[in-house]
């Protein structure tokens, strides 16, 4: 199955026999082994994705996953941060692909690298760009279809040969590349479109580099996940049967390395349910037993961050997650050295040696207090007023059609009848969540993942109000399973006891939201309605010189909540929250992002309902201490049982 590689082997053992020093990475086939620079070489690796944290703390998280005594990491490139808009490339700041691996390389660590081009990682729409939803003629993800395919080829062209100069064995840290990812848990099965994408690889990256799979530890996934000329590799958590998965891998890598390229030391959260973990008793069990025969292991995550601003993703079922990506990993989310690190540091120490360096200790947190904010314009008007682009229809259109990713949409129609009074109007094609208005005021909310709320009878006795506004918010798109067609707006029409409504106009919110909304217009503050989609701001001072980390805490002095909606600190879209649901209540709020010595600002978008009543204004708190447990009415997602029995 392997002759390319074991070729290529050979040729790199030869070489190095005679040239010690001379870089190179590769498989023993006859030893069951990695070799690195001509010796035995065994992975003890770490998930982290530099999405996932302000490029400030790229060197401090690095650091710490180092002094834990891994000496690799694994990283996937989320192929939509890169080309937002369409042969638009962005590599730069915190997308700066090259400049983290250089670190990585630089602090000691080689790494492994997963390019898609579909990624998965709880990650909006599994790190596929929101324009390959555009058009939706003749496309199908994953396998040998001409309009995905060309998408692909022409990001990987520009991807791949900023790789090269990175393998190892071109004097870089980068010591294997994945193909695809967990193919084998996607219905399509395609062996076609798995062989194309190896040899596009070779192309770019040569023969002289290990590219790899990984599927489930199930003989179904690896069928279908598998391919020629790549190694195959498996994923399983804690409190698995090692052996037995093992020789699931082992019918398809019958020789070389034992690799499980994902070990869950925490799992993914998802918002209305319980908060997951993962306890370290079954992580430090397993894992011993897999070091002591010599498994080649990545923990997936070690450090998991934040899913800032608006890439979070959604899981089947339409359900999404949330904005912290804290995983229960063995590093948490501000960049804590929990005791899950300390027990897994102890049992690789056992197996490999651990660096000199000691283990960093917390950073500090502060707790800024409370902050006033003030109403500042509802969103409707501030969208009607800031959009790059309006347009009119008979029936609505997808946001992707009308050019918008993420954020917002409103479309607006006249009524024809002021009489709406007990009508029903029927949102069941909303994507995700609309929030329903009479001229400017709220009449209720439809949510695609709550059936009950789809109907919706308009209780507005005596309003003689015709404008009917819908501002439609994309919560993001799925990132997992067979179905990855989750465009957003509405998927059919919009009835009004019965009747299709028509007559739209659509109004794009484009990237205002992106960063902090600024430039506001005023509202007229007696149109002030608390329970209507509203901008609401606030400053505050930090006195010191070197800011330390803090979390926004959405209640108010006397504890009641903001309901849900997106935040922001000075320019930064700290992400979304949703404390009345959970499990997260808090949002992370990184050091880097506030300013020194002088006045800073927060923005809140709430959605719902504020709790400033008739006030407007009211407060948030910032607190030294994350919440990312409230207890939910659903169960926590089920450990590793994600994937489906498709094969
Ligand atoms: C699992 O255990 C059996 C029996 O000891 C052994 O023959 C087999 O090689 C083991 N499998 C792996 C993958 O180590
Ligand atoms: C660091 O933070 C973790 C998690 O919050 C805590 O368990 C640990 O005790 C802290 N370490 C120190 C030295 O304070
Ligand atoms: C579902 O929608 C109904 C109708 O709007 C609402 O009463 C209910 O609270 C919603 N359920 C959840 C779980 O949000
Ligand atoms: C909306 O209704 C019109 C007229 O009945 C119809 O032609 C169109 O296909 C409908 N659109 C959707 C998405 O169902
Ligand atoms: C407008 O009103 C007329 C009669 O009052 C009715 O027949 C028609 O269906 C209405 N159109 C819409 C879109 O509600
Ligand atoms: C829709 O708009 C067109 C053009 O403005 C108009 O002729 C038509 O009567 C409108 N239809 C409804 C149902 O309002
Ligand atoms: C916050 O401060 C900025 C400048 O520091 C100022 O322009 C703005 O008006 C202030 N906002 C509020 C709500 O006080």
């Amino acid at each position: 199955m392997y002759e390319r590689l074991c070729v290529t082997l050979i040729i790199i053992a030869s070489v190095c026999t005679l040239c010690r020093s001379q870089r190179s990475f590769g498989i023993d086939f006859d030893r069951n082994t990695f070799v690195k620079d001509g010796k035995p070489f065994q992975y003890v690796s770490g998930s982290v994705h530099m999405y996932r944290m302000p490029r400030a703390y790229w060197a401090d998280r690095l650091q710490r996953m180092w002094t834990a005594g891994l000496n690799a990491i694994q990283t996937y490139v989320f192929w939509d941060q890169h080309e937002l808009v369409e042969g638009v490339y962005n590599f730069e700041d915190n997308n700066d692909l090259v400049a983290f691996i250089q670190l990585a390389q630089k602090i000691g660590f080689v790494v492994i690298l997963r390019v898609g081009p579909y990624g998965c990682g709880e990650h909006e729409f599994g790190g596929f760009p929101w324009w390959l939803l555009r058009d939706l003629n003749n496309l199908e993800f994953r396998q040998m279809n001409t309009a995905y395919l060309k998408a692909v080829t022409r990001w990987m062209s520009v991807l791949l040969p900023q790789i090269r100069p990175l393998l190892y064995n071109n004097g870089g840290s980068v010591i294997s590349v994945q193909v695809e990812n967990e193919y084998g848990s996607y219905p399509a099965c395609d062996h076609n479109y798995m062989g194309y994408l190896r040899d596009m690889f070779r192309q770019y990256l040569g023969d002289n580099l290990v590219l790899f799979t990984v599927d489930g530890n199930g003989l179904g996934y690896l069928r279908c996940g598998t391919v020629k000329g790549a190694y195959a590799t498996i994923d399983f958590g804690p409190g698995t049967n090692v052996n037995e998965s093992f020789n699931y891998q082992r019918q398809y890598a019958p020789h070389g390395p034992l690799v499980n390229t994902e070990f869950y030391p925490g799992w993914l959260d998802l918002w209305g349910h319980q908060h997951s973990t993962v306890s370290t008793e079954s992580i430090v069990k397993t894992l011993d037993e897999m070091l002591s025969i010599g498994v080649n292991v990545n923990f997936y995550m070690f450090f998991g961050g934040t899913n800032f601003g608006f890439t979070s993703g959604a899981d089947p079922g339409y359900i999404p997650q949330p904005t912290s990506y804290d995983y229960d990993a063995p590093i948490s989310e501000p960049g804590d050295i929990t005791s899950k690190y300390m027990a897994i540091r102890n049992v690789i120490g056992k197996y490999l040696p651990l660096p000199s360096t000691p283990v960093p200790g917390n950073n500090t947190k502060k707790a800024y207090g409370s902050v006033r904010l003030s109403f500042k314009q509802s969103l409707l008007s501030y969208i009607t007023s800031h959009s790059p682009f309006c347009t009119t229809s008979s029936y609505p259109k997808r946001f992707e059609e009308l050019g918008q990713n993420q954020a917002f949409v409103i479309y607006s129609t006249i009524l024809n009848n002021t009489e709406v009074q007990g009508k029903v109007l029927d949102l069941s094609g909303v994507r995700d969540r609309a929030y329903v208005l009479l001229g400017e005021k709220s009449i209720g909310i439809a949510y695609r993942a709550n059936s009950s709320s789809l109907k919706l009878t308009i209780q507005a006795p005596g309003n003689r109000e015709t404008h009917l506004n819908i501002i439609v918010e994309n919560m993001g798109r799925l990132n997992y399973g067979g179905d990855l067609f989750d465009t957003k707006g509405f998927v059919n029409n919009i009835t009004l006891d019965g009747q299709v409504l028509v007559n739209w106009t659509m109004c794009i919110s484009g990237s205002l939201f992106d960063e902090a909304p600024t430039d506001f217009t005023m509202n007229k503050f007696e149109d002030f309605d608390p329970n209507a989609p509203n901008i609401y701001t606030g400053n505050f001072s930090v006195t010191d010189q070197a800011p330390s980390d803090t979390f926004l805490l959405p209640t108010t002095i006397s504890n009641s909540y903001w309901e849900k909606g997106v935040a922001y600190i000075n320019r930064y879209n700290l992400g979304r929250y949703w404390p009345i649901l959970g499990p997260q209540v808090t949002l992370y709020i990184p050091s880097p992002w506030l300013l020194p010595s002088t006045t800073n600002s927060l923005t809140m978008i709430e959605l719902q309902s504020s709790p400033c009543g008739n006030e407007q204004t009211c407060s948030i708190e910032l607190v030294d201490f994350p919440i990312l447990d409230k207890p939910t009415l659903m169960p926590a997602p089920l450990l590793y049982k994600r994937k489906p029995q498709y094969h």
